[in-house]
């Protein structure tokens, strides 16, 4: 049913909270590494796309080779015997955390990360919101205690960014350091001496 000429194969879903430049920037990136991409686009997304970017989810949906809606719970991702090599949530709202941290699985975003940590595979969340409260961070340590990744959108300024660009790419770089997947996004930290 898939097409088995890719690299690696990843879900790779957007939520709504700001940052959706994070995602898309990652849309990019997989696409131009030859990754296998299956997008889940949530419907608050959807409006946050539109007014960040300027941008629709079409737009987006091209990056991906495959795209679903967050009711499709019927689709493979929503399945353990669809094989991924993982799955990242970029941005991810505090309101999935909460469902992922519950296995409350009412959407497809939430049943796709359910799955990729009941079948032992890599999560990667990149939350955005600030301050955190204590629900938010009990939710996140819950899910790090089991692996989960929790990779806030919090760029650095070491390697002197001058341009959202630069902050993007950081954050994304950060991504793909955890995927293992070679990159030069960023300039790493070499001390100064
Ligand atoms: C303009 C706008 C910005 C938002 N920014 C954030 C945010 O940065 N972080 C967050 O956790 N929620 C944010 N929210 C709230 C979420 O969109 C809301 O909790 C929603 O239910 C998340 O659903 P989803 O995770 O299924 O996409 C924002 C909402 C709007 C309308």
């Amino acid at each position: 049913m898939f097409g088995g000429h890719h690299s690696s194969r990843f879900i790779v879903a957007i939520t709504g909270a700001s940052g959706v430049i994070y995602g898309k920037r990652l849309l990019e990136v997989l696409k131009d590494k030859d990754a296998e991409i299956h997008l889940v686009i949530s419907r608050s997304a959807e409006k946050i796309i539109e007014y960040e970017l300027g941008i629709s989810r079409r737009d987006l949906e091209k990056y991906a080779d495959y795209n679903y809606s967050e009711n499709d719970l019927d689709s493979p991702l929503a399945s353990g015997s669809f094989k991924t090599d993982g799955m990242i949530i970029v941005p991810c709202s505090l309101k999935t955390i909460a469902g992922i941290a519950s296995g409350f699985s009412s959407n497809l975003i939430l049943r796709a990360a359910d799955v990729t940590i009941k079948e032992g595979r890599k999560l990667i969340l990149v939350p955005r919101e600030t301050p955190l409260s204590s629900i938010h961070l009990r939710n996140m340590l819950e899910l790090a205690r089991i692996g989960v990744v929790i990779l806030p959108a919090m760029p650095a300024f070491y390697h002197k960014p001058t341009s959202i660009q630069d902050l993007v790419d950081f954050i994304v770089g950060k991504i793909l350091d955890n995927l293992g997947i070679e990159h030069n996004l960023y300039r790493r930290w070499a001390q100064i001496k």
